[in-house]
C-alpha cells in the first residue's frame, strides 16, 4: 500500500475527544435513519450540535457553519479518507484487490493539495459548458427514447430499471468517451461501488464487488491506451492531451484513476437524485403541474430537492492535525462525518425547513455538492440532467404518479440516498 492508494484502510482511530457527547446506539446505518433521516438528524443535532458516534467511530458535525469552516480548511480536515471503506475488508476481498495490477491513484476528491489542485485544473476544462452543451442533445434525446420503452411496456413501470439507471450511467459514459458498445458491460461492473466504500456488505458480496473493481479498473486502463492512440471529442481524449503537455502536473496513472472515479462519481448519486426529485414533485400535483406548464420553475425545484431531499446526505473527512470542533479538542487522525442532513434543514437558514416548495427563494444554499477546493465538478451536470428529466417527463406525461401504497428500501450506506425501486403509473 502506498500513500495515495484509491482506497486506503486506515489505523484505529483515536479515542473520542475528551468532554465530548458520546452517542453509543445511533448510526447512519440504523433501519429507522436510512428510512427518515432527517427527523433523526435534527433531534441529534438540537441535542448536540458536535457529538461522537461509537457505532460509527466518527466525530459527527451537524450544524451549516461548522460544515463550511471544515470543507473549507483543507489543511486541517483532510480528504483522504472519503472514498475509503467504512468497516474493515474481508481477507477475501483483500486479495482481491491485492492484484499487482490493482493500482489506481487518488486523484480528486481523496487526493490532499497541492497535487489535487495540480490535477482539477485539467480535468475541470473538460467539465467545460461546451462539453456540457455537447452533451444536451445526448442527454435529451436518450431521455425521449427510455420514455417511449417505458411506455410501450405499459403502466406502471418500475422507473429505476426503465430510466432513472441507465440514462446517467450512459452519460457520464459518453462524457468520458467510453463507446456504447460496452454500456451494458459498464453498468454491471459500475453499480454496486456505494456498497464497497460506505455500505456494510457481507464479505461475498466485498468479493463481488472487488471482482468488479478489478475488472473494471483492468478495463480502464486498456481503454486509456486506446484513446491515446485514437482520440476523439470527449474528456479522456482531452486528459490525455494535458498529461501529455503537462507530465508534471499530471501523471499517466492519475489519467487512468481519474476515468476509474467518474464513473461512480457521475452515476448513482444521479439516478438517486431523479428519483428523489419525482418522490417530491409527483405526491403534490400542483407542482407536477407547474413545472409542465412553466419550465423555467425547474432549475429552483431542483435546488430545493437537493436541499429538502438530497441524494448525498453526508460526506467525511480526517483531521491532519490537533484542533477544535463545537469547544471540542478534536485529536489529530480522527474521522469526521459531515451530516448534510441536518444542515440542509437549518431552520435559521430556511424558514418552514422541513417544508418542500419549488419556489422557495435561497433553496440552492444547501451543501450537497460540499464547498472550497473539493467542490463537486459534476454538479452542474447532476442538475442538467435532472432538469431535462423532470422538463420531458411532466410535458410528456402530465398524468404520472407514484403508484400508491409501494415502500420505499433505502439501500443500507452511510452518504449516499434514493429509493431502491420506485413504481410509477399514467393513464394511457
Ligand atoms: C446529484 C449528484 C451529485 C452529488 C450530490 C455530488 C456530490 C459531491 C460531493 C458532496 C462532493 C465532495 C465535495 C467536497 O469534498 O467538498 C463531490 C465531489 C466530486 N464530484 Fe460530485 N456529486 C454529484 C454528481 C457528480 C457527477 C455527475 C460527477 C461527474 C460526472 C461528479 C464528479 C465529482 C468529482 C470529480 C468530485 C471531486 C472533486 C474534487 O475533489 O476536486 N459528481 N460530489
Amino acid at each position: 500500500m502506498t500513500e495515495h492508494d484509491y482506497h486506503q484502510e486506515r489505523p484505529a482511530p483515536p479515542p473520542p475527544p475528551a468532554g465530548c457527547p458520546v452517542d453509543h446506539s445511533w448510526s447512519p446505518l440504523n433501519d429507522d435513519y436510512l428510512a427518515d433521516p432527517y427527523p433523526v438528524a435534527a433531534a441529534l443535532s438540537a441535542e448536540h450540535p458536535v457529538f461522537y458516534a461509537e457505532e460509527l467511530g466518527h466525530l459527527v458535525v451537524t450544524r451549516m457553519d461548522d460544515l463550511e469552516a471544515i470543507f473549507t480548511d483543507h489543511e486541517t480536515f483532510a480528504s483522504v479518507n472519503v472514498q475509503d471503506p467504512v468497516f474493515p475488508l474481508a481477507p477475501g476481498a483483500h486479495e482481491i484487490l491485492s492484484a499487482p495490477d490493482f493500482d489506481p491513484v487518488a486523484v480528486m476528491s481523496n487526493r490532499p493539495e497541492p497535487d489535487h489542485g495540480k490535477i482539477r485544473v485539467h480535468t475541470r476544462q473538460g467539465f467545460s459548458n461546451r462539453r456540457l452543451k455537447t452533451l444536451e442533445p445526448y442527454i435529451r434525446s436518450r431521455t425521449h427514447e427510455l420514455i417511449d420503452e417505458m411506455l410501450a411496456g405499459g403502466s406502471p413501470a418500475e422507473f429505476i430499471e426503465a430510466l432513472a439507471f441507465p440514462l446517467p450511467g450512459e452519460t457520464v459514459f459518453r462524457f468520458i468517451g467510453f463507446p456504447p458498445s460496452d454500456d451494458e458491460l459498464l453498468k454491471g461492473w459500475c453499480g454496486d461501488r456505494k456498497a464497497f466504500s460506505w455500505g456494510r456488505p457481507t464479505p461475498a458480496e466485498q468479493v463481488e464487488i472487488a471482482e468488479h473493481m478489478l475488472a473494471y479498473w483492468r478495463y480502464c486502463r486498456d481503454f486509456t491506451a486506446e484513446k491515446r492512440a485514437n482520440r476523439g471529442d470527449d474528456l479522456a481524449s482531452e486528459l490525455i492531451t494535458a498529461q501529455e503537455e503537462n507530465p508534471d502536473d499530471l501523471t499517466y496513472r492519475e489519467v487512468e484513476s481519474i476515468i476509474y472515479g467518474l464513473s461512480f462519481a457521475g452515476h448513482e448519486a444521479v439516478t438517486a437524485l431523479i428519483c428523489n426529485t419525482l418522490q417530491c414533485l409527483l405526491p403534490r400535483r400542483d407542482d407536477w403541474a407547474a413545472v409542465g406548464a412553466d419550465p423555467e420553475l425547474i432549475p429552483n425545484a431542483v435546488e430545493e430537492v437537493l436541499r429538502f431531499n438530497s441524494s448525498q446526505i453526508s460526506w467525511r473527512r480526517i483531521t491532519t492535525t490537533d484542533t477544535e470542533l463545537g469547544g471540542h479538542h478534536v485529536p489529530a487522525g480522527t474521522p469526521i462525518f459531515l451530516n448534510f442532513a441536518s444542515a440542509n434543514r437549518q431552520a435559521d437558514l430556511w424558514p418552514d425547513p422541513d417544508r418542500f416548495d419549488i419556489r422557495r427563494p435561497n433553496a440552492n444554499r444547501h451543501i450537497s455538492f460540499g464547498k472550497g477546493v473539493h467542490y463537486c465538478l459534476g454538479a452542474k451536470l447532476a442538475k442538467v440532467e435532472t432538469q431535462i428529466v423532470t422538463e420531458i417527463l411532466s410535458q410528456r406525461l402530465p398524468s404520472l404518479r407514484l403508484v400508491e401504497d409501494q415502500t420505499f428500501d433505502y439501500f443500507p450506506n452511510i452518504t449516499f440516498r434514493g429509493p431502491e425501486q420506485l413504481y410509477v403509473a399514467w393513464d394511457d
